[in-house]
Formats: structure tokens, C-alpha cells, sequence
């Protein structure tokens, strides 16, 4: 069998910048009904998982009001809603790191991965804004290597948590009147710099054992992280060349702590505009793009680069913008990766707000399928997070356009082999 590729939708619980307002888009984030059929079309389609990603607070008013970047649901009873309604698919969801307990963290997970049958994993993530921390009573962040740190330390004791109830010491034997082995259950004692707890757990392992870990680390600490724990990882490159340098780095980080390359997955975000003609399919895009609102787009980019660009004239050339002292790397990944396209600096925000400068597969469904096997095939790229735009349309369109060509090659299966999302990972893999 070829090697595989494998896929994963990047979900959020609300509004991405404009693409809501498209009179196509469905207005249904508060409906559990509506987010089951999405599943169930990945799952027709015979995806990887579904991956929901998460913010804890909204971030200001103005991209409360326009509908920015917004989360509203808590993923994990969600979660629980989407296991329901389907059988196969994996469920991705993000857990911040920064405020919960592991024990709490570590039961709820596991709970979901046995009501799932062994289909979940758990996207690391430290958190990025005082706001958040401020839900939680603490006055601010950490440094983001000390957030880090403590994340090492809930990673860890989750494990722990998770290990410590063996698959054979749950025994319900009727007959001989026994439930659980009390020998078989692991009694520890986690004691780190962030977190105490003890075990067992109270939750027996799941059909894959526990959840998956999938992280999106690309600081030189947040590498080190994933290098350790991911099994699943994301990673926003724009060339084959920057891909090619990503990879060699955490397969040989990965090495230096005894782990194989094929132990994690490496995908890198892409965003699909399908149509019927190379044509239709750019008109498309124009079109999405003029849904963003300026504002927005500034707001979101200013957030995400440390510098604010609603101070600045938004229609100067992205490359005559003198940010000063103000400039941070996000900045000038953005300069650089944009530098080619003549852009302003409202452009720019409005491509960086929408998909971050992720790779656009633009054309026709071959063209799109052409690309993908070429970043899958040369690139190094496992797989790839699909960031969708209009909701549910695009991943309809990319399930009964792409999908199919994609198994025609031989490059994505037609069904999957086994029940977890672990077993789908490890389908034709390196
Ligand atoms: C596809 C993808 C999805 C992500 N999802 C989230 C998310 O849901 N919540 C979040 O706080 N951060 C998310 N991130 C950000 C990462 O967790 C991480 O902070 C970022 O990639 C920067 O890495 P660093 O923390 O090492 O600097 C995501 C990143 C990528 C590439």
C-alpha cells in the first residue's frame, strides 16, 4: 500500500473574520444536531477527525460585535455530543494547560475517549492572553517558557493519571461478585513545581489506551514541547523548503528523546477554494476576502503579530511599513512571506486573519488534489489541517470533489482499517 495521508478539518465554535456573513454559510454554532452531520460528512468521507479549536474569552468588543474570531462552546461536552453521532471519526479538542488541575483535566479526557470507543485526542495549548488567566482569578499569564514548563507537568500527570487504572483491573464479575482488581489499579504521587495529585484514576483506559496528544508548538520552547508529547502535530509553512527544515528539526529533536519520526504525524495547515474553473475559483476567494471587515482584520493581525497596525495607514505597501522598535518575529513573517505580492497592510491583514498565510489551493478540484500530492509526496507533509471558510459548504465541496480523487491515487483511504483514531494514524504511515 502507498503511504497515506491524513486529514483533519480545523473547526471553532463561532465566526472566522467574514466568512459567516457569506449567504451561503449556516448560522448554526449553538446546535449540537448541525455539528453531528458536519462529523457525519467528515466521517462519509472517511476522515482522520474533527478538530475543534479554542479560545477561553472573546477578545475585545469591536471583534465581539463583527463576529472576528469568536468561540463560544466549551469542547468537551461537545465533544461528547459529536462521539454520539458518529463511529469512526476522531475528535480533536483543545484544553488549555495553563488553568485546570490534571486530575480534572485527566478524567474528563478520559471519559470522553471511553464514551468515544478510543477517538479522542487532546490539543495542548499554553494559552495566549492575560484575559484568560483572568477568568480563572489569576492577575496574568506566565512567561510563555514557564507555561511551558507547567504544561510538560500536566502532560505528564495526565499520563500518569491515565496509566494508573490497568485494562484488566476492571472486572464486573457477577458471578464471583468482584468489580474492580484494587491490585491491578497503580497508586501514584505526582508531586511537580505546578501540580500535586494522586492516583488511580478513576477512569479505565480507553479502546486506544488514552487520548492522543496533538500540539501546534513553533517557538524553540513550544518545539521542544511537542517534540516530547505530540503525536499529532500543526504547523502553519508556506514552502517546501521551510516544511523540509521543520521536519528535519523535530524529527531530529524527536530522536534525541528516543522517539521514531513516524511516532508523530506533521501537518500543515492549507486552505481549499474549490470551483468549477481556475477562474470561478479566484473570483471565489476575491469574494471572501471582501466579507472581511477592515477593522477586524487589523485588530486580529495586531493581536496576532504584538504590533498595532491600526495605527498605521492601512493601505500603504506592506514593505514600506516601518514598524520601529515595535517589531516582533510574527511581523516579519508576515513582511516576508507577503513581500512578493505587493500587498497593503490591509490586504495583508485580511489574508493573515483568514488563514494565518497558510498555502491557498486555489482551481479546479484537480488542481487542488495535483497540489496536495505534491506537499504530501515532496514536501514531507503527513497530512494536513484543513482550515475551512464557509461553513458547512467548503468541506462539503472538498468531500465530494477532492476526497475522491485523493483515493483514486491511492493517496488517502477508502475506508478506514480500524475504530480508533490512533489505529487511523497509524494507517499507511511512513
Ligand atoms: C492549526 C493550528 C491550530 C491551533 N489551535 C489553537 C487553539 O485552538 N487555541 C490556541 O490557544 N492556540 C492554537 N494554536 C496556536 C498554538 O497552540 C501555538 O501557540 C502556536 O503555534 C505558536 O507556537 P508557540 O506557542 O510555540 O509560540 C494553533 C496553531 C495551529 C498551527
Amino acid at each position: 500500500m502507498k503511504r497515506q495521508m491524513h486529514l483533519i478539518p480545523v473547526m471553532q465554535t463561532g465566526p472566522l473574520v467574514g466568512s459567516w456573513r457569506h449567504p451561503e454559510a449556516e448560522i448554526s454554532f449553538l446546535d449540537g444536531g448541525w455539528w453531528g452531520s458536519i462529523a457525519r460528512t467528515l466521517e462519509a468521507a472517511k476522515f482522520d477527525a474533527i478538530f475543534f479549536a479554542d479560545a477561553l474569552t472573546f477578545y475585545n468588543d469591536e471583534m465581539t460585535r463583527k463576529g472576528g474570531d469568536i468561540y463560544l462552546l466549551d469542547p468537551v461536552p461537545l465533544a461528547a455530543s459529536v462521539a454520539q453521532a458518529t463511529t469512526r471519526l476522531g475528535i480533536g479538542i483543545t484544553i488549555s494547560s495553563s488553568f485546570l488541575e490534571p486530575y480534572g483535566v485527566a478524567r474528563a479526557l478520559g471519559t470522553l475517549d471511553v464514551l468515544s470507543k478510543g477517538r479522542m485526542a487532546w490539543n495542548v495549548v499554553t494559552s495566549v492572553s492575560d484575559q484568560e488567566a483572568q477568568r480563572f482569578g489569576k492577575p496574568k499569564l506566565l512567561p510563555k517558557d514557564e507555561r511551558y514548563d507547567r504544561a510538560d507537568e500536566m502532560v505528564e500527570s495526565c499520563m500518569q493519571l491515565w496509566d494508573s487504572f490497568a485494562a484488566d483491573a476492571y472486572l464486573a464479575d457477577r458471578k464471583r461478585g468482584e468489580f474492580i482488581d484494587p491490585d491491578k489499579l497503580k497508586h501514584i504521587e505526582y508531586i511537580g513545581k505546578y501540580f500535586k495529585t494522586q492516583g488511580p484514576l478513576t477512569v479505565p483506559p480507553s479502546a486506544q489506551g488514552r487520548p492522543m496528544i496533538m500540539q501546534a508548538g513553533s517557538s524553540e520552547r513550544g518545539r521542544q514541547f511537542a517534540a516530547r508529547w505530540a503525536e499529532i502535530l500543526f504547523t502553519y509553512q508556506r514552502t517546501e523548503a521551510s516544511m523540509k527544515a521543520f521536519r528535519a528539526d523535530m524529527d531530529q529533536r524527536m530522536a534525541h528523546l528516543g522517539r521514531a519520526p513516524e511516532d508523530c504525524a506533521i501537518l500543515p495547515s492549507i486552505q481549499v477554494i474549490i470551483g468549477e474553473t481556475e477562474r470561478i475559483a479566484e473570483e471565489k476567494r476575491q469574494y471572501l476576502y471582501s466579507l472581511v471587515d477592515d477593522d477586524v482584520a487589523l485588530a486580529r493581525t495586531s493581536m496576532a503579530t504584538g504590533v498595532d497596525l491600526t495605527k498605521v495607514s492601512p493601505h500603504q505597501k506592506l514593505t514600506d511599513l516601518d514598524v520601529g522598535t515595535g517589531s516582533t518575529g510574527a511581523l516579519d513573517v508576515m513582511v516576508n512571506a507577503m513581500a512578493g505580492d505587493n500587498l497593503t497592510v490591509v490586504e495583508a491583514a485580511r489574508r493573515y486573519s483568514v488563514n494565518a498565510l497558510c498555502p491557498e489551493l486555489i482551481g479546479r478540484p484537480e488542481q487542488v488534489a495535483d497540489q496536495m500530492q505534491q506537499m504530501f509526496e515532496q514536501w514531507g507533509a503527513d497530512g494536513f489541517i484543513l482550515s475551512p471558510h464557509v461553513m458547512p459548504s467548503s468541506i462539503e465541496e472538498f468531500a465530494r470533489a477532492v476526497v475522491p480523487l485523493l483515493q483514486e491515487r491511492g493517496i488517502f483511504r477508502e475506508d478506514y482499517e480500524g475504530t480508533t483514531l490512533r489505529d487511523h494514524l497509524k494507517q499507511g504511515s511512513r
